[in-house]
């Protein structure tokens, strides 16, 4: 499946190479604006044709799929666009920050049924599923915490989209991994939701907030563009708890039962850990599918909206150290 890229910045840089690993993915053009003339992947892929409209890449007979790789406010415009012309997208996360935006998607979707993913990696990887089915092990539970937290500050340009206040921030920038996490382990509805930002010159620099399930479970999500933290998701039940390292791209975790028993498993991930997510894009959409059943529209709108009651119950602060 020949790929177009939209926008070729850091994450796109990663995605020509993760799709190396796939059975049948292949990077025939790039759209972009930046990329300089005698960009090195360019000079070393002369098959790769280079533009530097986005709409002339979706112009392009050859270009069979597209995967977006544009600051998060940009997404919902090019995703239409792809779609409107029938072809598949694979979006980065998150595909788009607010309800309105994922209710026109949807509309999109509902005129022109064309597969459209928001990169999700975490729900792809193989350690994803066998945990889902090692949560009974735990018999009743009671809480899953996720966090992803980061400085920001090191690496990021002030000018980079993180912090420009109509789309940068954390919960816009890292919300959806835990928030994602916790929802799709459970699949139910949130009750309530109730938490705390903290920004610094209109910018959320850090959050957390809980999460009330129907079944009684309480998730708890956190996330930071301002501070480092080790990144873990813990599940805790009636019988023991699930330790899981690096959750956004599972490759171990470990059960520990209260009466001392621990259990370690590991998950090689085939290529990077975006490429398992590209290769079900590349299945799906050959098998004629229009949704993801790992990660559907549905799926991303849920979290869209955690998002949203998240910023509508929460306590603001104005003290973050940024
Ligand atoms: N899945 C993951 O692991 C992962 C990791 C990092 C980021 N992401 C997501 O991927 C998306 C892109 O992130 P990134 O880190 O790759 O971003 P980036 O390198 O800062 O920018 C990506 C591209 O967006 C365009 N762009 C950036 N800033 C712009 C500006 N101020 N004005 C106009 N165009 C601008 C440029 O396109 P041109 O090439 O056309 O110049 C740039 O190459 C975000 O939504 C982010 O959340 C996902």
């Amino acid at each position: 499946m020949r790929f177009g890229v939209i926008g070729f910045g850091n994450i796109a840089r990663k995605f020509v190479q993760s799709i190396t690993y796939t059975s049948s993915g292949s990077i025939c053009a790039i759209a972009s604006h930046s990329a300089a003339a005698d960009d090195l992947y360019l000079k070393e892929h002369p098959q790769v044709r280079l533009y530097r409209d986005y709409e002339e890449l979706l112009c392009d007979p050859q270009v069979e799929a597209v995967y977006i790789a544009l600051p998060h406010l940009d997404h919902r415009e090019w995703i239409i666009k792809a779609m409107e012309r029938g072809i598949p997208v694979l979006c980065e996360k998150p595909m788009v920050l607010e309800t309105g935006e994922m209710e026109e998607i949807l509309e999109t979707a509902a005129r022109h049924p064309v597969y459209c993913l928001e990169a999700m990696k975490t729900k792809f990887n193989a350690g994803w599923q066998q945990l889902k089915g090692d949560l009974k092990k735990l018999g009743q539970i009671f809480q899953i915490e996720a966090n992803f937290c980061y400085d920001s500050y090191r690496n990021y340009e002030p000018s980079s989209y993180i912090y420009d206040k109509r789309q940068g921030g954390a919960l816009n920038d890292v919300g959806s991994y835990p928030i994602a996490f916790v929802v799709s382990l459970l699949d139910e509805n949130a009750v309530s939701v109730t938490g705390e930002i903290h920004k610094k010159d209109g910018i959320e620099q850090y959050f957390l907030a809980e999460l009330m399930f129907e079944s009684g479970v309480k998730g708890v999500v956190e996330g930071a563009i301002d501070r480092d933290k080790e990144r873990t998701a813990i599940i805790t039940g009636e019988l023991g708890r699930i330790e899981v390292p690096m959750f956004n791209r599972i490759q171990q975790y470990r059960i520990i039962f209260n009466d001392g028993t621990v259990t370690d498993l590991s998950f090689p991930i085939a290529g990077d850990d975006m490429t398992m997510e590209i290769q079900a894009f590349i299945d799906d959409v050959e098998k004629g599918r229009t949704q993801s059943k790992i990660h559907s529209l549905k799926d991303t709108g849920t979290i869209v909206e955690i998002c949203r009651r998240i910023r509508e119950n929460a306590e603001i602060y104005e003290d973050s150290c940024h």
